[in-house]
């Protein structure tokens, strides 16, 4: 019989919103349990959450600190083996590094850190620790975006030209932060949020996208970021001009003050032989428009998929999956690479295929930095920052 995999969790507290998608996630497979947290700031209410998730009395920690310390004393078969960060962005660092320091992967939410020198500070920490780390960046896990992936891969749509991603939402038309939407609280505060709003909170999921599937590298971008609820801190809106490594043009948008607007994340790309179309409000069927033949709708679960879109699919064709499947799909990958782990065949690397790792983690904090820089530069070009996504840390993402 397969034995699960033991994890804990920081953040995800009663009313909080990820945790508990992380969890439902986590439990698709029926490969992983859910062992231990430090689930509020607040030590009582860590407590009492924990307990009603049916987590034993003296795994219910009020702090992560004490998490780390306390998990890392028990014994091999009873610690937990990886912690799923789930807080707001300023204690994604310090709990990952806590749990680095202490022995254990690290799955964390994005963006990453609050900060590029805090990612590399992470970087260094993950290389001398030998453990794991991932970033949920559930649209990459998405079948229909593999399908996109393996068709641009296989040079169906000719040269990549250009590419069209947008998410917008509409959730932070009104200043819905000073009306007690706690959600909004933190994600407006410079403080724990990070340098930007919108952009470190979904524009960075929809570049993250758009390296993902051309598997090009944006080069150079130019940048606008707008507050348009004038008494928020941050932006809550923005456009992106880019140019990637192969001469491609493209256009990211991102918006959180698009009234009535959902989870509008749209990717729309152009080669010189044909188009693709994916959306992820409708994430089973995928847009293929060619010059030359009529326009084809591929849809999952169906016989005409490769086989790593229908790797990520669990049902059969129309029964809708989504959002929480495509987290699922990386809490499986990880916990494959959990145990080639503690079989000691992760092989040297940090990443785990089929999960965005620490490469994508600091391509992220260098977008939002640069994005941020590029906004209030009379420039108009900037060069993308360096970062070394070293050997050690390529995988698939
Ligand atoms: N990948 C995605 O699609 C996605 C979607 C939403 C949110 N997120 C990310 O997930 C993270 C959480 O977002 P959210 O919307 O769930 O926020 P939230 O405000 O709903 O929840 C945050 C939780 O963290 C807890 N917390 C705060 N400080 C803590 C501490 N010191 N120790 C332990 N717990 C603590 C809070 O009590 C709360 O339960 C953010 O980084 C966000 O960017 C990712």
């Amino acid at each position: 019989m397969l034995k699960k995999i033991k994890y804990g969790m920081v953040g995800g507290g009663d009313g909080s919103f990820i945790g508990a998608v992380h969890r439902s996630a986590a439990a698709v497979d029926g490969e992983l349990e859910l062992v231990c947290g430090a689930f509020s700031s607040n030590p009582g209410r860590s407590i009492e959450a924990a307990e009603r998730l049916g987590i034993k009395a003296q795994r219910a920690y009020p702090d992560f600190e004490t998490m780390m310390r306390s998990e890392s004393q028990l014994a091999s078969g009873e610690r937990m083996e990886f912690v799923s960060v789930v807080t707001p962005n300023h204690l994604h660092f310090d709990v990952a590094d806590c749990a680095l320091r202490a022995g254990f992967h690290v799955l964390s939410d994005k963006p990453a850190t609050i900060s590029l020198e805090q990612c590399i500070k992470l970087q260094a920490q993950l290389r001398r620790s030998g453990r794991l780390y991932g970033l949920t960046h559930p649209y990459t896990a998405y079948p229909m975006i593999a399908e996109a992936k393996e068709r641009i891969a296989a040079g169906e749509l000719g040269k990549v030209r250009k590419v069209i991603v947008e998410y917008t939402q509409g959730w932070l038309t009104d200043p819905v932060e000073h009306h007690g939407n706690a959600q909004a609280q933190w994600r407006t505060n410079p403080l724990l949020a990070g340098p930007s709003g919108c952009f470190g909170d979904i524009g960075v999921h929809a570049f993250n996208l758009t390296e993902y599937v051309t598997g090009l590298r944006v080069s150079e971008l130019s940048a606008e970021l707008n507050r348009i609820v004038s008494e928020r801190q941050l932006d809550d809106d923005g456009t992106a001009l880019l140019k990637f490594d192969n001469g491609a043009h493209g256009v990211l948008i991102a918006s959180q003050i698009c009234a009535g607007e959902e989870n509008r994340l749209s990717l729309r790309i152009y080669g010189d032989r044909a188009g693709l179309e994916w959306q992820q409000m409708e994430p089973n069927s995928l847009w293929l428009r060619h010059t030359s033949k009529p326009t084809e709708l591929v849809r999952t679960g169906t016989s005409f998929v490769s086989p790593s879109a229908a790797a990520l699919g669990r049902v059969p064709a129309g029964h809708p999956e989504g959002y929480i499947e495509a987290f699922a799909n990386i809490y499986r990958s990880f916990a494959a690479g959990v145990r080639l782990a503690a079989n000691g065949n992760a092989a040297g690397s940090s990443t785990v295929a089929g999960v965005p790792g620490i490469g994508a983690a600091l391509r992220g904090m260098a977008f939002i930095e640069a994005v941020v820089a590029a906004s209030v530069s009379k420039n108009k070009w900037h060069s993308f920052p360096a970062v070394s996504e070293s050997k050690f840390s390529r995988g698939s993402n």
